[in-house]
């Protein structure tokens, strides 16, 4: 047996034993992505840990994030993550005291947060979102103007949807890995591809966007690829995505707009991380009790609003 397969079968074993299950986000490495209970974008994999009632343990193979959305919606599980430095520096970049100025300026306006945000940023706001429903979340709120963060170019995508002002917080927030994506490639490929469509993540830049034939998030971009009578379709997110396009399309051909696409911090989980997150329950992620219940409040109103 080789060296890799020991391993996945030490994982499996431990993942029985310890009643754990792992959740792994589309941009996961393809052999972490084959071994996962589940796969999804965001929103799937905050459900997910939601009806995963017999799990003792959640291994979010993730980045920080969407790790502590699952600690804030399952107090009473474990949470692990498999390495400690996979942080969004998206998140990073609206820190709770920016969100409170922008209050103070803005004092009646509702605060709606992607996500892609630390803990203590969701506690200060409204409502939460995910790339696959901003628009849907402020469309659904009585109110003309929200503040909105911390990505300007989803931002942009959801005025664009909404036609409601949006106000971004910060002014540039942007995801370092989604601005690499350059209208000019992707024009090169429609031509050198001219029966190909473009798929693009809202992350992408309005130039990117405009250009798309399909905007949406990493699973919603999975459901159009099947979909589309397309054979060729140009993919803008990064590229763990491919894998996941390739398996369950094995006869359609995609084609990366940005070959070098990779967001770090997700790619710092590995079987070898995971195989010792499982073994030592490391790394758990905890969230202050206080700031655990004005967040959740925030992403219950996401999903309450999504049922509407
Ligand atoms: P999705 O919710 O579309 O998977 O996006 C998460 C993310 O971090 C995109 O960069
Ligand atoms: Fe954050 Fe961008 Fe990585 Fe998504 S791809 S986790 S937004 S840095």
């Amino acid at each position: 047996m080789n060296k890799t397969q020991e391993l996945i079968d030490k994982i499996l074993k431990l993942k029985r034993e310890k009643k754990a299950v792992i959740l792994a986000h589309n941009y996961q490495r393809p052999e972490i992505q084959d071994i996962a209970d589940y796969i999804g974008d965001s929103i799937e994999l905050s459900r997910k840990a939601m009806d995963e009632k017999e799990a003792k343990i959640i291994v979010f193979s993730a980045v920080d994030f969407m790790a502590e959305s699952a600690a804030i919606l399952n107090p009473e599980k474990k949470v692990l993550l498999p390495s400690k430095g996979a942080r969004c520096p998206m998140a990073q970049m609206l820190p709770v005291e920016q969100i409170r100025m922008w209050k103070k300026k803005y004092p009646n306006v509702p605060v709606v947060l992607y996500v892609n945000t630390l803990a203590e940023a969701k506690a200060e706001c409204d409502v939460c979102c995910t790339s696959a429903n901003a628009a849907k979340i402020i469309d659904a709120i009585d109110a003309e103007k929200v503040l909105f963060g911390p990505d300007h170019n989803l931002a942009w995508h959801a005025k664009r949807k909404t036609g409601k002002e949006i106000i971004p917080i910060p002014e540039k927030g942007f995801c370092p890995t989604h601005i690499l994506f350059q209208k000019e490639d992707i024009e090169i490929l429609k031509n050198e591809y001219p029966n190909a469509v473009v798929a693009v993540h809202p992350e992408c830049m309005p130039e990117v966007q405009l250009i798309a034939d399909f905007i949406g998030s990493t699973s919603q971009m999975c459901r159009f690829a099947k979909e589309t009578e397309a054979n060729e379709i140009v993919i803008a997110t990064e590229n763990g995505l491919l894998h996941r396009l390739k398996k369950e399309n094995p006869d359609k051909n995609f084609i990366p707009a940005y070959s070098d696409a990779v967001c770090p911090n997700m790619k710092l989980n590995t079987l070898e991380k995971l195989y010792l997150t499982l073994k030592n329950e490391q790394y758990v992620v905890t969230v202050p009790k206080a700031v655990a219940k004005k967040a959740r409040k925030a992403l219950e109103k996401m999903f309450t609003l999504l049922s509407q």
